[in-house]
């Protein structure tokens, strides 16, 4: 195991870029996003985020990072004065890298993963415990079950979620449970990156069909068309689309 460094870095983070936690099988990776070119970062240091998230050295799903999460945290990051002080719900959150970026930009977050899977919802708990975030509601949320957890939500403002449309089967409870919460916030949006695996693979007639509409964001719009971001190696070379989803109004 690679020893900790004890240095202090700015932010008042552990000086790092990879360090392992007691329980060995967890990796803590350090996520920066700054604003736009470095001589404008020397200018104006506050325009950079550093984030923690620690991730398991596991193939499942929730364990880590995705492609997607490292592009709909730098949306988030991009939009920060959007996101200061609103209220926003992630879905299938897992390691919750766009969720915990929101928190640190002053948005009140909630983050929820499938009930059925308490690991991952420790791993809601350990992001928010690495980047000294208290207090934060973390609840079971299964795509598709009106449960009493979801019904329990407070009004929520915006919706983030990345890589939940990676089975086609799950489309529909992603898209009911998101029109379920676009029901008892009607101005909400639902903020969504997705990996494009296959081309026959659409959320387009679900959204007509639970009457919403979508609008497709050009990642360069919010400098995320590039294959490394936030001094990470993701998204590589997969391919991200990023969504803003809301409900139709007559
Ligand atoms: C591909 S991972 C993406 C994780 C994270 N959003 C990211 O991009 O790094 C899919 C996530 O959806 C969660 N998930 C899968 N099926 C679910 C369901 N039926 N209800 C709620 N969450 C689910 C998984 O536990 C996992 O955290």
């Amino acid at each position: 195991m690679q020893a900790r460094r004890k240095r202090r870095g700015s932010a008042g983070f552990p000086k790092l870029d990879l360090m392992c936690c007691s329980a060995p099988k967890f990796t803590v990776r350090k996520y920066r996003f700054a604003e736009g070119q470095e001589e404008h970062e020397r200018e104006h240091p506050k325009s950079v985020l550093v984030v923690l998230i620690p991730e398991v050295l596991d193939p499942q799903y929730g364990m880590h990072v995705w492609p997607c999460a490292v592009v709909l945290a730098q949306y988030v990051w991009f939009h920060r004065r959007l996101v200061f002080e609103k209220t926003i719900l992630e879905l299938g959150a897992g390691v919750s890298l766009p969720g915990i970026v929101a928190a640190r930009c002053g948005a009140e977050i909630i983050l929820s993963d499938n009930a059925a899977l308490p690991q991952c919802l420790d791993n809601c708990h350990r992001s928010c415990q690495m980047n000294n975030l208290s207090g934060v509601l973390v609840t079971g949320l299964t795509w598709g079950q009106i449960s009493p957890a979801l019904l329990a939500l407070p009004p929520v403002d915006i919706i983030l979620a990345s890589d939940v449309f990676f089975e086609p089967e799950d489309f529909e409870d992603v898209i009911s449970t998101v029109h379920y919460l676009m029901e008892k916030n009607p101005c909400s949006q639902f903020w969504t990156t997705h990996q494009v695996r296959s081309a026959d693979w659409s959320v387009q007639g679900l959204l007509y069909k639970w009457e919403m509409e979508s609008i497709f964001v050009p990642l360069q719009s919010f400098e995320a068309n590039k294959e490394q971001l936030a001094d990470s190696p993701l998204p590589g070379r997969h391919t991200i689309e990023m969504m803003v989803i809301t409900k139709v109004t007559m």
